[in-house]
């Protein structure tokens, strides 16, 4: 099954799908400087806490091939594209932890070496991601039946990504095994990644899909037309509790309400350790515009006064599980994912 690829390294090109331009037109941004590449990731043409830490990671490898241009020494020249490119999306940990991952290499590395290794460890990163993912799809599917009506939030497919996707992952793990199911995709006001993204995935594999706004959401439940919640997940705090794209936080109390398991879905490069709990976790705030306006077209008095939070945070309590590349974490969730953490970092 061919996806859609977000992220490519091609003869020290990094190549990214412009997810802005979707579904109207497929755009290729060929990125030559770390600074395309943070320009790429501030307007959300690559996005998706996964895709993010990739992009990141090879956008370090640009940063040390333009450091030799600049006479500067290399390492410092990449540790200040590392703070630029973090400063872009502070919520996403994925981000952070490629960068580190990379700054870590370059600390070790002998200068001749440093282009060859950071090549090196953003390529691992990647097929670590991937291979997480196919890992993620084979335990999540097992917790679908066929005739589910699974509801998503966001994007987390292979355009989120680097491989099949998070929460999209299981639901093509799932019809991949032969099963019937049925997703309900969210718009994902106010950028409409689910409208724009995850439509476009799902129409493109043929797997049956109905869109709706996202306050439809309640109603669908109350009908009985969801029968489980799966979205990804941006960062989980130390207790378990997730920052994801906003509006996740509403389905979480939806599905506690309605009586339908609601679960995350995130590779192990999403957990911080670093962050006891939700409330600690930064969320980004994003241009008002983007409230203001849908496809450029105003939508709302141009003084019109807005609150544009990129994410929100569920607190553990209301999640049933947390799936993983080493399995479904239930029950102690933080605890459970603080052992896995520590075998794959
Ligand atoms: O602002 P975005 O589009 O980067 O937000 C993406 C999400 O919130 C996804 O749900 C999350 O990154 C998980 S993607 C596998």
């Amino acid at each position: 099954m061919g996806h859609l690829q977000s992220i490519e390294w091609r003869d020290g090109i990094l190549r990214l799908l412009d997810q802005t331009r979707l579904p109207a037109e497929l755009v290729y941004l060929d990125c030559r400087t770390h600074r395309e590449v943070a320009e790429a990731i501030g307007r959300l043409a690559v996005r998706g806490a996964p895709a993010l830490g990739v992009a990141g990671a090879f956008a370090l490898v640009l940063a040390a091939r333009e450091a030799r241009g600049t006479g500067e020494d290399v390492p410092h020249f990449v540790q200040k594209a590392a703070a630029e490119l973090r400063a872009t999306r502070p919520t996403a940990v994925n981000l952070g932890w490629a960068l580190d991952r990379l700054l870590a290499t370059v600390e070790k590395a002998r200068p001749e070496e440093f282009e060859a290794l950071l090549l090196a460890e953003a390529q691992s990163i990647l097929e670590e991601e991937r291979r997480a993912e196919a890992a993620i799809g084979r335990h999540g599917q097992a917790l679908l039946a066929d005739g589910d009506a699974v509801l998503t939030h966001c994007n987390t497919g292979s355009l989120a990504t680097t491989g099949i996707g998070t929460a999209l992952g299981v639901i093509r793990a799932a019809v991949e095994a032969g099963k019937r199911i049925h997703v309900c995709v969210d718009e994902t006001r106010p950028l409409l990644q689910g409208a724009r993204l995850t439509m476009t995935e799902l129409l493109a594999e043929g797997i049956p899909a109905t869109l709706i706004c996202d306050n439809m959401a309640a109603y669908l439940m109350r009908r009985g037309q969801v029968t489980a919640v799966l979205v990804g997940a941006d960062r989980i705090a130390r207790n378990g509790d997730v920052a994801n794209k906003i509006g996740t936080y509403g389905l979480a109390v939806l599905a506690r309400y309605h009586g339908i398991p609601f679960y995350v879905v995130a590779p192990l490069s999403t957990p911080d350790p670093a962050i006891p709990c939700g409330e600690e976790i930064p969320i980004e705030e994003r241009d008002p515009e983007e409230v203001r306006r849908i496809g450029g077209v105003l939508v709302a008095p141009a003084g019109a006064p807005v609150w544009n939070p990129a994410f929100d945070v569920t607190p553990v309590e209301l999640i049933t599980g947390i799936i993983t590349e080493y399995g479904v974490a239930r029950g102690e969730i933080g605890r459970i994912l603080a052992g896995w953490y520590g075998r794959r970092n």
